[in-house]
This record gives structure tokens, sequence and C-alpha cells, in this order.
């Protein structure tokens, strides 16, 4: 496996199609996994779960990706970093590359987004911010790799994952 982590709109779904597509396996992504199982939107679930039970659902889609035998290239919630459980699952089961990008840049990417409830403040940048900041340790402690976004495509970056993974 394949897992792509990293802060809200660095461009883990783009990139790992682009990715995927290069090496000729499946796209998974741990949102989309957890809203077909649940039949809910991401902020439906948030709305009745809370958080804590949005992060329930999340840990139970790795576990069952980390004994899924056929490899992928998933993308993972940008919060899936924050369980340890997770993180273990994902070191067992594949590698790890984080995608990194500026507040800035994330924040031109997700405004007028409203699927991401996290963000859903009167101030988005400074809540990139903050949460970013609070992050910061666990994206860096949780990957293999990392790989900076900012000014790049999404096939771009995809070609530089691809030239770490060859290498
Ligand atoms: C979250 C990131 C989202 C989604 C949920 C929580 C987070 O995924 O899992 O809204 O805690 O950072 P993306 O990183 O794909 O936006």
């Amino acid at each position: 496996m394949i897992y792509l982590i990293g802060f809200m709109g660095c461009g883990k779904t783009s990139t790992g199609i682009e990715l995927a597509c290069l090496l000729g396996c499946p796209f998974l992504d741990t949102d989309q996994l957890i809203v077909d199982r649940e039949g809910m939107s991401i902020p439906d679930i948030f709305a009745k779960e809370g958080e804590r039970g949005f992060r329930k659902i999340e840990t139970a889609v790795f576990r069952d990706l980390s004994g899924d035998t056929k490899d992928a290239v998933v993308s993972c919630g940008g919060g899936a970093v924050l369980r340890d459980e997770n993180v273990i699952l994902m070191k067992k089961s594949g590698r790890v590359i984080r995608l990194s990008a500026d507040a800035r840049t994330v924040y031109d990417r997700v405004k007028g987004d409203s699927n991401r409830p996290l963000l859903m403040s009167p101030d988005p940048l400074s809540r990139i911010r903050e949460l970013m900041a609070e992050r910061e340790e666990a994206y860096s402690r949780a990957s293999d790799i990392t790989v900076a976004t900012d000014g790049l495509t999404p096939a771009e970056v995809a070609s530089r994952i691809l030239a770490v993974l060859t290498k």
C-alpha cells in the first residue's frame, strides 16, 4: 500500500489519482470509504457522531485497508495521523508519504468548500495555521518521505513520489 498523508488541501486525492494511474493500481480514499460505509456525508457524520465518532469509523477503515492484500494508493483524511493505531497500521502495511503545503496554499485550495467541518470557522486561515501547528509533529513522525506541493500540479507531485519510490 502507498498511503498519502498530510493536511487538508495538500492534494492527497488529486495526486493519489495520478500516482495510481502511473503505478497501474487502484486508488482509494479513506473519506470516500467512510462515506460509503456510513451512507452519509462527512459533514453529516461530524454533525451526528461528532469528531470522536468520525475517528472511530476512520480507524475501522484503516483496519480493513491494512489487511487488504491488494496494493493500492490510499489518500488518507488529514486527521488520520491523530490516532496512533492508524499510524501503526499504515507503517505495518505500506509506505507512508506526506504531502505538505503552506497554510496560504491550503487556504486557496479549500476556500469555499463546505465539505470540511473542521475548517468551518469565521477565520479559516487562522484555523488552518493553528491545526497545522498542532499536527506538525504527528505528520513528521508518521511519514517515511515528505514532498512539498506548493506551486506543483498533482501530476508533478505524483512523478516526484514515483522517482523516490523507484530510487
Ligand atoms: C480531516 C480531513 C478531511 C476529513 C475530515 C477531517 C482532518 O480529509 O477526513 O474532514 O481532520 O484533517 P481531507 O484531508 O481529505 O480533506
